[in-house]
C-alpha cells in the first residue's frame, strides 16, 4: 500500500519507508499513542472503533506494532476489540527477528482489578507475552500465553522498561499517560466520518496538562488523513 504523503516533501511513500528511522538508536523509551478519531473528534461510533477508519488506518496500526517493543491497551479496550496475537503476518514477524527484535512484542494491559477477559485470543497463543500493570495482584488462570504480573498503581512503572512501546488507548488509560507526562508521540488517523454520539469520547477522557505539538507528517489514503505529532512541551 501506498500513501499520499502531503508533508513534509510530498509523494508516494510506504509504511515501512516512514518508520524505517523510528527505531535509531533502539528507540530506548520511545512511548507512542496510536489513535483513530472521527472528524467530529469522537473515539467511538457504536461503542468501537471499527468503522471509523479504513484501509490506511489498519495498515499504519499493523506497521507501528510491527516495530514495536511492546503495545499497551487498557481493559475497556481489551473487552470492546477482538485482541488476538498482537503481529499476525509471518512476513512482519520475520521482519523483526531479521532486525534483532522479539518475534512477538509483548502485550501491557493495565487493570485494577486483574478482571481481564481471559477468554480472549490474546491469551491463547503461548508465543504472544502478556505484562499485566495491575493494583491488587491475584491468582492468574490458566491460559496459553505466559502472563506476568507487575504490581504498580501507576503507569510511571513503565519509563524506560521498553525500547518502542506503543499505546492503543483507550481514552482512559490514554489520559492517565498524559497525566504522567509520559507520551512521546502521537499517531492520529481521522476516518472520514462523523460520529454524531454526544456520549462518545475523544482520544483522551478526563483532563490533563495541555501540551503543545509538532506536526511530523500528514498521509493520506483514499479519504483518510493520518497524522503524527511529536509531544513538544508543557503548554
Ligand atoms: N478510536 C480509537 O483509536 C480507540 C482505541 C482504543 C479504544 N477505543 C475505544 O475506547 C473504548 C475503551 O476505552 P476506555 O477509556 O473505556 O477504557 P481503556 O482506556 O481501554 O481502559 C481503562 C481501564 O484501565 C484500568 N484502569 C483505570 N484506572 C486505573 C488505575 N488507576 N490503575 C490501574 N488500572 C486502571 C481499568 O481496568 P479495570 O476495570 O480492569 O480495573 C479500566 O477498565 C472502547 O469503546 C474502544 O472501542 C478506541
Amino acid at each position: 500500500m501506498v500513501f499520499e504523503r502531503l508533508h513534509p516533501r510530498p509523494g508516494p511513500v510506504t509504511a515501512p519507508e516512514l518508520l524505517a528511522g523510528l527505531r535509531d538508536g533502539g528507540g530506548r523509551g520511545l512511548i507512542l499513542l496510536n489513535m483513530v478519531a472521527t472528524v467530529d473528534g469522537r473515539a467511538t461510533v457504536e461503542g468501537g472503533s471499527r468503522g471509523i477508519g479504513g484501509a490506511g488506518d489498519r495498515r499504519m496500526f499493523a506497521e507501528l506494532r510491527a516495530v514495536a517493543d511492546a503495545v499497551l491497551v487498557g481493559t475497556g479496550t481489551l473487552r470492546a476489540e477482538p485482541y488476538g496475537r498482537l503481529v499476525r503476518s509471518p512476513e512482519r514477524r520475520a521482519r523483526r527477528v531479521a532486525a534483532g527484535m522479539a518475534e512477538d512484542p509483548t502485550a501491557v494491559l493495565w487493570s485494577r482489578r486483574l478482571d481481564l477477559p481471559w477468554e480472549a485470543e490474546l491469551f491463547s497463543v503461548a508465543s504472544q507475552p502478556v505484562v499485566v500493570i495491575c493494583d491488587e495482584p491475584g491468582p492468574v488462570p490458566e491460559v496459553a500465553a505466559p502472563v506476568t504480573l507487575l504490581p504498580a498503581r501507576s503507569l510511571g512503572v513503565l519509563r524506560g522498561r521498553f525500547g518502542v512501546l506503543l499505546c492503543e488507548g483507550g481514552p482512559r488509560l490514554n489520559r492517565e499517560l498524559l497525566a504522567e507526562g509520559m507520551l512521546d508521540e502521537l499517531f492520529l488517523t481521522l476516518g472520514p466520518r462523523l460520529g454524531g454520539d454526544a456520549g462518545a469520547p475523544g482520544i483522551v477522557d478526563g483532563a490533563f496538562p495541555p501540551a503543545d505539538l509538532e506536526l511530523r507528517w500528514v498521509l493520506r489514503h483514499a479519504d483518510e488523513l493520518l497524522l503524527r505529532y511529536s509531544v513538544a512541551s508543557r503548554a
